[in-house]
């Protein structure tokens, strides 16, 4: 029998968590012949919604949860655990930018730092979904002095997601015809959604599609695109998002399909010449729980200045929360 992998939710109660514990306790993030057990942490406020959905799980009869723990104790919440996804904080609203959220969720996620470090296990590896998400897993990275940041990751992978919807819808194509595409940057309006290097059906997307559409309509849409579902839901994201973390966490346990790659937020080593100390989306590959940074794409005077416009962004935000780096 296969040890149960133990896999932590934050803000399991809310939008995102719901959509996604389900999904984890029926075998789509690690595969149908593994077991998982859940660990749904919530504020004290959110337990009793938590216990509901604690229930629910129960009601589902899925062969592989094995457990499933509630509780607001973060040094229970972390215990063992193998992932952690961190998700518990704020979401914007109309009219908000991600990162005026940054002073009221950024101490959740020192705090949570400083749980995993003290109670999840020395391999944990933790996906960072709460906004400002790059900014936010700087900070957990950086509370967390007994674990390698490289365990430390944000989410940029909806957005990878939403730009291959809208290559496919453009060249008449199949998301899964696409291979390639990057998001580079923060998980905000300075991301840069790069179709450059996409390859549709083997032809380069450029072949199909023109660079003055990628400027006027591709870029812009990606990077609106959490503006717009919110401007249409009057709620953020919340099942596309549970999908990418279902996406991101499954690639980087299993590995990317040979010829592709996903885009991830990790932290900086000097790729692509981004400064370090802080979380940048960078094309990666994944194999058997490790990712290595795509290297030596070529970046034109317009990419460039895409990179710098959101490592510039990430300096800024990382200056307003310097007390809480360690
Ligand atoms: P939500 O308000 O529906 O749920 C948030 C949940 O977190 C609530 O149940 C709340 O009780 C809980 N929570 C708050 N503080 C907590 C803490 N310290 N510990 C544990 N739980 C805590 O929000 P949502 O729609 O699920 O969104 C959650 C976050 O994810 C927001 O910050 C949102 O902006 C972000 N988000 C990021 C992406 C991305 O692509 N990176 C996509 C969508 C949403
Ligand atoms: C998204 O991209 O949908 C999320 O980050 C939510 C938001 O605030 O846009």
């Amino acid at each position: 029998m296969k040890t149960p992998i133990k896999v932590t939710i934050t803000g399991a109660a809310g939008h995102i968590g719901y959509a996604l514990a389900f999904r984890v306790a029926s075998g789509e993030m690690f595969g149908p012949k593994q077991p998982v057990i859940l660990r749904l942490l919530e504020i004290p406020q959110a337990l009793s919604s938590v216990h509901g959905v604690g229930m629910e799980l129960e009601d589902c009869a899925l062969p592989l949860l094995y457990d499933t723990v509630l509780t607001d104790d973060p040094a229970i919440g972390f215990r063992e655990a193998d992932y952690a996804i961190l998700i518990g904080a704020k979401p914007r609203s109309k009219g908000m930018e991600r990162k005026d959220l940054i002073t009221e969720n950024a101490k959740i996620f020192s705090a949570q730092g400083r749980a995993i470090n003290d109670h999840a296990s020395g391999d944990v590896r933790v996906l960072v979904v709460g906004n400002p998400a790059n900014t936010n897993a700087l900070i957990a990275a950086s509370n967390a002095p007994d674990l390698n940041p490289r365990q430390f990751t944000a989410m940029t992978r909806l957005d990878h997601n939403r730009a291959l919807g809208q290559l496919a819808n453009k060249t008449n194509n199949l998301v899964a015809d696409i291979k390639r595409m990057t998001i580079w940057g923060n998980h905000s309006m300075t991301q840069f959604p790069d179709a450059s290097n996409c390859l549709v059906n083997g032809t380069p997307a450029y072949d199909l599609v023109s660079r003055d559409w990628a400027i006027d309509h591709f870029i812009p849409r990606i990077q609106r695109r959490g503006a717009e579902i919110i401007e249409a839901r009057g709620l953020s994201s919340a099942a596309s998002a549970a999908d990418a973390v279902v996406d991101h966490v499954r690639n980087w346990a299993l590995g990317t399909p040979e010829g592709d790659w996903v885009s991830m937020s990790v932290p900086t080593d000097g790729s692509y010449g981004i400064e370090e100390g802080i979380v940048f989306s960078f094309p990666v590959t994944c194999k058997a729980g490790n990712y290595e940074i795509v290297q030596g794409l070529e970046i034109d005077d317009f990419s460039r200045s895409r990179l710098r416009a959101s490592e510039k962004e990430l300096r800024e935000e990382r200056a307003i929360i310097e007390d809480l780096l360690h």
